[in-house]
């Protein structure tokens, strides 16, 4: 009998049983197997000098390595299918699905108030006839002004606080960020014969203080009609039909005298305060009526300017405010909230 082998072997045993019941992963059991059962593991280089052992030890030491070594084999396969079974039970335990809870809810976007309003106003003038063009917010001085009666040193300049570009680099040429939609005017007949039948949507900026009905950034609307035989009376047929598909046959609209130097006629249209019912209050600067838009007939010299017979043609021109529309279509009485990305308020539209 060889004691001290029979006894390394008992030994082998315990710490690989040890060593087994701790191994908690793949790895640990990969590591467990190279030591135990692997070619340089103590159990095998036993196996492999058992030809070398006298004979009458060889037979008692063989059969003990070989039943340990299908012994630990066994065990390793229990281990790792109790461990595969472990995963699977916790995965399905933290992965469980609750096929009752309530649904997580996607939110929506939704499109600004102004861009609504700004896609109704649109499309009550081109049910009318009318076709949409879009022009630069970065603008000439020329087109700005000077095209449409208001030279240098003009007193009407002061209607309209500039923000000017960087025009030192432009010499002569100063550009600006547009005040108004009104050169639009201007580029459309440079490029067109009448009949002329347009609108043009977009930003205007403004250096001004704000207030409840002034922003420093605003939309507006310009409107364009030339042709023979265009009066005054179809301006305020197409201004009082889009009030009318706007703001409903109910609301009041008011039409009056205004001055701007590319009209003559000007004038102004205003609807009934929504808030005071024309009483006068904050939101309407205690008038009553909240201003919308200005307009008139195209001044003679504006349409010889850009090469129209001016004894043939006439037109009629508006510039109106989407901002002030939506206000007056949502009740709100503050312009400045519009743009001062606070979601409680555009989430409610
Ligand atoms: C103009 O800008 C002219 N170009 C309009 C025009 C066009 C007249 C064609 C004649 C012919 P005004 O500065 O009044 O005019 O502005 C027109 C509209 O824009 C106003 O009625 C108002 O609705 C809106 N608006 C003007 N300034 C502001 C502002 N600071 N904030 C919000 N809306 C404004």
């Amino acid at each position: 009998m060889n004691l001290p082998l029979l006894r390394e072997l008992d030994d082998i045993q315990a710490r690989a049983s040890a060593d087994l019941a701790a191994a908690k992963d793949d790895a640990a059991l990969e590591s467990w197997r190279v030591a135990y059962l692997g070619r340089r593991s103590r159990l095998n280089l036993i196996l492999r000098g058992l030809a070398s052992l006298p004979l009458d030890e060889r037979r008692p030491v063989g059969a003990a390595a070989n039943s340990l070594r299908q012994g630990l084999e066994e065990a390793l396969a229990q281990r790792q299918a109790a461990l595969h079974e472990e995963a699977v039970t916790a995965t399905i335990e933290t992965g469980r699905l609750d096929v009752t809870l309530p649904g997580r809810p996607i939110p929506v976007g939704r499109l600004h108030p102004v861009t609504q309003t700004l896609r109704d106003v649109l499309g009550a003038f081109e049910a009318m006839g009318f076709q949409v063009v879009e022009g630069p917010e970065v603008e000439w001085d020329y087109y700005n002004f000077e095209a449409v009666r208001i030279p240098k040193d003009h007193p009407a300049r002061d209607m309209w606080d500039t923000l000017w570009v960087d025009y030192r680099r432009n010499g002569d040429y100063p550009m600006l960020l547009r005040t108004h939609t009104s050169p639009m005017q201007i580029r459309v007949m440079e490029q067109t014969q009448p009949p002329v039948r347009i609108i043009s949507p977009g930003k205007c900026y403004r250096h001004e203080a704000t207030d409840p009905t002034h922003e420093w950034m605003l939309t507006q609307v310009e409107g364009l009609a030339v042709d023979e035989g265009i009066s005054m009376a179809d301006l305020k047929g197409t201004l009082f039909e889009f009030a009318k598909r706007i703001f409903g046959p109910e609301r009041r609209v008011r039409f009056r005298c205004d001055y701007f130097p590319f009209v003559e006629p000007g004038a102004e249209m205003a609807i009934d305060c929504f808030l005071c019912g024309g009483q006068g209050c904050r939101s309407c600067a205690n008038s009553g009526w909240l201003e919308i838009l200005g307009c008139g007939m195209v001044h003679p010299e504006v349409l010889a300017k850009v090469g129209y017979d001016s004894e043939r043609y006439t037109g009629f021109a508006f510039g109106l405010g989407v901002e002030r529309i939506a206000m007056l279509r949502h009740a709100i009485d503050d312009i400045r909230l519009f743009y001062s990305n606070d979601l409680r308020f555009l989430e409610q539209f």
